[in-house]
């Protein structure tokens, strides 16, 4: 995968560490293999859980590798530049970067509540906050159970501020098979919320 950007539609895609690392690789994947650019950020955590859940193959620095093979080649058709989550000078930290849309996936409940109040503490939630305050797109995919009341809380300080909730809540009508299938349709929903069709997944015939 080249760092060249050019005129490729950009996403921010964020990893943070909740349980659901194989969500952040399928939806990377989908974007790639569309051509798209991804400007990633991933927490301590979200590294942390990239190797815990997928194994060393999937740890930050070999990511590329392990998106082709357990993919396919069709996603060196896209790019990404990784940042530091240390980094708040980074360019998807101002509002003049060209990125239509953010995701947080897997978002966890420290990021959302950071999210939620503004705080801009790393890049992660700085990125999110230009989002919001420019009006964009941020797609945040929370995943905890059960909940507390102060989750709760920040769910809606989100949405009432224009984030969309997509919560990691796979479904099982489309008979899935394999974890895969479980990512396949989570990321599938979050392409739809990102308006690129895909078949991810079946849609429902009623
Ligand atoms: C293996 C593992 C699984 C975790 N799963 C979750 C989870 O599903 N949801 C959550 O909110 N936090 C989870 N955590 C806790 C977060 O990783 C922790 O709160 C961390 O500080 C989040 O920081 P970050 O948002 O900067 O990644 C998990 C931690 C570990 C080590």
């Amino acid at each position: 995968m080249s760092t060249e950007i050019g005129s490729r539609r950009s996403v921010v895609v964020a990893v943070t560490g909740a349980s659901g690392a194989i969500y952040a690789t399928r939806t990377m994947a989908a974007l790639l293999e569309r051509g798209w650019h991804l400007e990633l950020v991933v927490s301590d955590y979200g590294r942390r859980l990239l190797r815990d859940e997928l194994g060393d193959a999937a740890s930050i620095d070999k990511l590329a590798d392990y998106l082709a093979d357990k993919y396919g080649p069709a996603v060196r058709s896209g790019t990404f530049t990784l940042h530091s989550n240390r980094d708040l000078g980074a360019r998807i930290a101002s509002g003049s970067q060209n990125c239509e849309a953010m995701v947080v996936v897997p978002c966890s409940m420290k990021s959302l509540a950071g999210i939620a109040l503004g705080l801009s503490r790393n890049l992660v939630e700085r990125a999110a906050d230009v989002m919001l305050k420019e009006r964009r797109r941020l797609i945040i995919v929370p995943r905890e159970t059960p909940m507390s009341l102060p989750q709760l809380r920040n769910m809606v300080l989100c949405a009432e501020a224009g984030a969309m909730i997509l919560p990691a809540m796979p479904a099982f009508y489309q008979m899935p098979q394999t974890l895969d299938d479980l990512a396949d349709f989570m990321a599938g929903k979050i392409l739809s919320a990102l308006g690129v069709p895909h078949e991810l997944y079946p849609s429902w015939k009623g």
